[in-house]
């Protein structure tokens, strides 16, 4: 049924909040079903919700492989609490042994929002950047760059190009013929923020974890779906185990031994296949049956937990004859902390939300206007109870300011049982609120000389 499809839009201002039909729609991963060792605050309150092969990244981890973490801001405006919650995502992959690598969109955030280049640069690094470091990122392995001078960003975004087309975009977007270019250059540019850490020059082939908010889905789809597309080995369950297949494309045919008339040179083929089985052999499998004729390598005793092991071998084989030899990022998805108001966060409405930089006075008469799941009077509020899930005092609590789950659950507790009044909550929020914001006003000016360091 048409009209139950919900699509995302990234530019847009409305926002879906059915987080258990995009994970259905999507084909996203709860992450009620991973063990996370270590958990975070947002992941142990269920905020950060979903996710795409996380798994592979916490495998490596585990191993001390390297993996890299990349996310990327929009430089329109003032830093908020929302912004703050993906460094809070970054950090905890920082910890876990990840490089960070951050796009500063300022060719998005010109064509979409009219900011320009130099601006941008202003707002990363005075409204950004200088809020990671206070927020305790670490500048030794964080790379902040600017889209408009990665060259090679928007070379993979045009060569990547060529492997999409507008019916895909309309479809994953909800683009018509109305739709201006720039919200059609904007996915492929950030396809390329994405792929290009696994790139030799910048760190070379290693999974990646995309951490962001589901408005961003629809780029992840995308480029799930291009990098797919490049690469020249795939991996399919086959009724014993896994197979593997070769795509033929219009780069790899030479190499793939195809003649100019189509015939396959069977010399090469048979070559092709003998590096596909040595690329694999040392993984352990006790057989590996080749078959250049139809183009299939098997290896019955394979499981699903060997893909990723085989998938990797195959993408540096690819790499080696001359192929990007792309994996698929990995991502995490967070819920959206409600504005203020009610609405929408925004930075371009400054009463849905706490900016980084708001004082406490700013930050008190914020919270006490905002949006309470309070009942009307005392009386009431004493026998029905107040709701937290709409409380927006209780749930900044809950995503930004208060760490101890136990005496959260209690707060909970007692507001739905109308034991704390609205205006006691609020209290509790605007105390934490003020000792966050002027001790994070704090680390901002003793980390001010770390800022250059984060675009080196
Ligand atoms: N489009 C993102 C936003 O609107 C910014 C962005 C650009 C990004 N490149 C990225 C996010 C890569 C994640 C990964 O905020």
């Amino acid at each position: 049924m048409m009209n139950d499809k919900l699509t995302i839009d990234p530019w847009g201002s409305a926002q879906s909040t059915d987080y258990s039909k995009i994970i259905e729609q999507f084909g996203l991963s709860s992450l009620d079903n991973l063990v996370i060792p270590n958990p975070s605050r947002l992941q142990r309150r269920g905020i950060i919700f979903a996710h795409r092969e996380l798994d592979t990244i916490l495998e490596a981890s585990r191993k001390g492989d390297p993996f890299g973490v990349l996310t990327g801001l929009m430089p329109s405006g003032k830093m908020h609490l929302g912004h703050s919650m993906v460094i809070d995502q970054v950090k905890w992959f920082q910890e876990a042994g990840g490089d960070v690598t951050i796009a500063v969109a300022d060719l998005e955030s010109n064509a979409t929002r009219g900011v320009s280049l130099e601006e941008g640069r202003r707002i990363a690094k005075q409204e950004y950047v200088a809020y990671y470091a206070a927020l305790g990122l670490n500048p030794e392995n964080t790379t902040v760059y600017f889209q408009s001078e990665r060259n090679i960003v928007q070379k993979l975004g045009f060569q990547l190009g060529k492997r999409t087309n507008l019916s895909e975009l309309e479809a994953i977007y909800g683009f018509d013929g109305s739709t201006n270019l720039a919200h059609v250059q904007a996915p492929l540019v950030q396809a390329g923020d994405i792929l290009h850490p696994q790139l030799d020059e910048y760190g070379g082939l290693r999974p990646i974890v995309v951490p962001v908010g589901v408005d961003q889905d629809p780029h992840l789809r995308l480029t799930r779906g291009l990098a797919s597309k490049t690469n020249w080995f795939n991996v399919t369950q086959a009724k014993m185990g896994l197979q593997i297949g070769v795509s033929i494309q219009e780069d790899n045919r030479k190499v793939m031994g195809i003649e100019p008339n189509g015939r396959v040179n069977k010399d090469v083929r048979k070559n092709i296949f003998s590096q596909v089985v040595q690329s694999i052999s040392s993984l352990g499998f006790s057989d590996i049956i080749s078959n250049p004729k139809h183009g299939t390598v098997n290896i019955p005793s394979a499981t699903l937990r060997d893909k990723g092991s085989i998938k990797m071998a195959l993408l540096r084989l690819e790499r080696s004859m001359g192929g990007l030899g792309l994996l698929s990022p990995s991502s995490t998805y967070h819920r959206f902390a409600v504005g203020m108001t009610g609405d929408k966060m925004s930075s371009s409405k400054p009463k849905t939300t706490l900016f980084l930089s708001d004082n406490s006075e700013t930050a008190e008469k914020k919270i006490k206007k905002s949006f309470s799941g309070g009942q009307a009077t005392i009386e009431e509020h004493r026998r029905l109870g107040g709701d937290p899930d709409k409380d927006v005092a209780f749930q900044y609590m809950m995503y930004f300011f208060e760490e101890d789950d136990a005496f959260l659950a209690e707060l909970n507790q007692s507001y739905r049982s109308g034991k704390i009044l609205a205006g006691e909550m609020k209290q509790m929020c605007i105390d934490r609120a003020c000792e966050w914001l002027s001790n994070l006003s704090e680390l901002k000016d003793q980390t001010s000389h770390l800022v250059d360091n984060f675009f080196q």
